[in-house]
């Protein structure tokens, strides 16, 4: 896939009814230009792939496939292709959240479920708990811009609570969103973050990767700050006081992802996902 390919990345997510924007198959082709694949029926590009290596582990996001093409192999094609480049990259495991479309094409190629996470989408209320959050716990004093030497201090933490070390797609996440990016911390110590990204049909929030203290200010606050806008946020289905907060801020299921592993498997806290960073990417 190149640069010139995007605007078939971008009909096939608006077919899908995804969220991705320009900005995203940007993203994803500077993260990873030899990981992101075009898949072509009779010469006409119908299908996108794109696999992410963190270290030893891998994400694979972006399975599209042009309505009229599906049902043909090709999805089951182009991801035989891609974990053929991270085998030969040397991963040793590889992930991805799958639609209930994608789950039993996974399956069949050695794919096997981790745990579910739901999509949750709504409005938050102006007046409503998010706000409430934000204000009850103003001491905590959540910071905005992550600088420089935060950034290995986030990274690190990332990787400690997440298994994977994603520093290259959370450097470009905090640049692109400055705005929906925040940090908390106690004591001099790091206490979690969180980003986001504008969308398609509305702002992902996510990824938020946090402690039991810092989760619901950040998530709470985020929310508070996206009042009356439309918002995304995927959050792992046993993080039950991430689902509270979404819920009473008046967001609802709007459909569910199973995480998948290929490989040897990863040891997350799912207690620290506040929010992932969307199942495009992992
Ligand atoms: C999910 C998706 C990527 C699958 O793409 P696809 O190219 O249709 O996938 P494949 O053709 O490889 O496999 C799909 C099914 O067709 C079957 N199939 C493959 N070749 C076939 C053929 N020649 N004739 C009939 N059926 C065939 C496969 O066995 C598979 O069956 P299953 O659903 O019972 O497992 C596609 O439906 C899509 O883009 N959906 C919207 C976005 C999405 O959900 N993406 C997945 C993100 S995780």
């Amino acid at each position: 896939m190149t640069v010139a390919d995007i605007p078939l990345g971008l009909k096939l997510a608006r077919q899908a009814g995804w969220n991705q924007m320009e900005s995203d198959w940007r993203r994803f082709l500077s993260m990873q230009p030899e990981g992101c694949f075009v898949g072509e029926l009779n010469g006409v590009s119908v299908a996108t792939t794109a696999a992410f290596i963190f270290g030893p582990v891998a994400w694979i996001a972006m399975v599209l496939v042009d309505i009229d093409s599906r049902r043909k192999g090709i999805a089951t094609t182009l991801l035989k292709h891609a974990l053929d480049f991270l085998d030969k990259q040397g991963v040793k495991t590889v992930r991805l959240d799958a639609t209930a479309a994608g789950q039993p094409v996974y399956e069949k190629l050695g794919f096997v479920p981790e745990y579910p996470l739901a999509r949750y989408q709504g409005s938050p209320p102006i007046s409503d708990c998010g706000l409430r959050i934000a204000d009850s716990t103003r001491d905590a004093n959540p910071q905005s811009a992550i600088i420089n030497p935060q950034l290995k201090e986030v990274a690190t933490f990332d990787h400690w609570m997440t298994g994977t070390p994603r520093e290259k797609m959370l450097i470009r996440l905090f640049e692109e969103s400055p705005e929906i990016t925040r940090t908390m911390h106690r004591d001099g110590q790091l206490e979690g973050y969180i980003t986001g990204r504008r969308g398609a049909n509305a702002t992902l929030i996510g990824p938020c990767i946090a402690t039991a203290y810092a989760g619901p200010t950040l998530l709470g606050e985020a929310l508070s700050r996206c009042s009356g806008q439309p918002v995304f946020i995927d959050i792992p289905q046993d993080n039950a006081p991430a689902i509270e907060i979404a819920e009473k801020n008046g967001l609802s299921v709007q459909r569910h992802f199973m995480r998948m592993c290929r490989g040897e498997r990863i040891a997350d806290h799912v207690e620290a996902i506040w929010a992932s960073s969307g199942p495009e990417k992992g």
